[in-house]
């Protein structure tokens, strides 16, 4: 039997170039390996304030864009997180089994919250939940990028506390981290990672952006002293972000990316990139501007739900059971 893999995408904000490297571009080229599991988080997104109408749209371009990006909505199990209620119920199971002091140390909580009055709790459980998102399906790998790798942990450790306590139930799931692109950098500040939700959207390049948007936003990305197109995190973070947007779009590793720019001026640098995420998203875009017309997407997603309930209803009758919820 096919092990598998798990991983999802907030309907939060417009997908980023960041998400699809850190996410889809490794479902994309792990599907025929794995029995694959590819999900919208929607309960994810209303931890923090969203307008309802814009959060039922992002679902469905969210699953267009899995489709337009080449994830096959056949083989694979596609599906909204809200439409399998086991999530939630086993997300309950496991948050009366994690504990306050590994919460708070989560560090994308912290900084979510950082300077917040109003912290709602969803915030603070979420973890609890993706714990629950990959545990229910009993996912060998989750692919992601840098910024998930604490939460899966924590799905690792409630996976092995809920197994020693009650018995062998769940699979220990694995991070999958890319070795290029694992976290793609703020276009104007570059110690920070490229996001859905940043103040500025020159910042972050969008997977819908058109060409003009696209080159603009490149060519306005902040660079650092000196010379030279040499990757150097700590030195030159603009100028690493840039070869490594280069190296992920154009399926170069990073040193084949320096040479590549040997004797260039950042200019230049900046004009391939543009070059590079243009050829790429338009072709992506006029996909996505086919499957949103079709009706594939509310197919793949009924078929997604149907299969993978049967699945996680297996399993949340099983730690129910295992805990001593409802009858025998
Ligand atoms: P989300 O929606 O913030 O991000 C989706 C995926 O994109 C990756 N990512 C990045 N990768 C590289 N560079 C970046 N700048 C960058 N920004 C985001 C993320 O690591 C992620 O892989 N909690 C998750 C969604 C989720 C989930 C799950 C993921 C819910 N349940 C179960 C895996 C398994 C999140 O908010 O991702």
């Amino acid at each position: 039997m096919k092990k598998r893999l798990l991983t999802g995408l907030q309907p939060s904000g417009e997908l980023t170039i960041g998400n699809y490297c850190g996410g889809i571009k490794q479902v994309v080229n792990y599907q025929d390996e794995y029995d694959t599991f590819l999900f919208v988080p929607d309960m994810h997104s209303i931890t923090v304030p969203q307008d309802p109408d814009t959060l039922h749209r992002r679902v469905r371009e969210i699953v267009g864009m899995y489709l337009a990006c080449g994830v096959s909505g056949t083989e694979n199990h596609i599906y909204v997180q809200s439409e399998i209620p086991e999530h939630a119920n086993l997300s309950w199971i496991l948050e009366c089994n994690s504990y306050m002091g590994e919460m708070s140390r989560m560090t994308q909580f912290k900084a979510k919250t950082e300077g917040k009055k109003e912290i709602g709790c969803g915030l603070f459980t979420y973890p609890i939940l993706m714990a629950a998102d990959i545990l229910i399906y009993n996912a060998n790998y989750v692919p992601t990028g840098a910024d998930q790798k604490q939460h899966v942990e924590l799905a690792r450790n409630l996976a092995q506390r809920f197994n020693s306590k009650y018995g062998e139930t769940f699979v220990v799931p694995e991070p999958l981290i890319p070795e290029v692109g694992a976290k793609i950098r703020d276009l104007l500040d570059p110690t920070k990672k490229m996001s859905k939700s940043a103040e500025n959207p020159r910042a972050s390049v969008f997977l819908t952006d058109p060409e003009k948007t696209i080159r603009k936003k490149i060519m306005g990305a902040v660079t650092d002293s000196g010379e030279g197109v040499v990757f150097d995190e700590e030195n030159k973070p603009g100028v690493s972000n840039l070869l490594t947007i280069y190296a992920s779009f154009s399926g170069c590793t990073i040193p084949e990316a320096e040479k590549h720019f040997e004797g260039a001026r950042y200019g230049d640098l900046k004009k391939e990139v543009a070059e590079v995420l243009v050829v790429f998203l338009t072709d992506l875009q006029d996909r996505f501007a086919e499957i949103m017309k079709s009706g594939i997407v509310d197919e793949t997603l009924d078929s997604g739900r149907d299969r993978a309930r049967a699945i996680a209803a297996q399993t949340y009758d099983l730690a129910r059971r295992r805990v001593g919820l409802g009858r025998v």
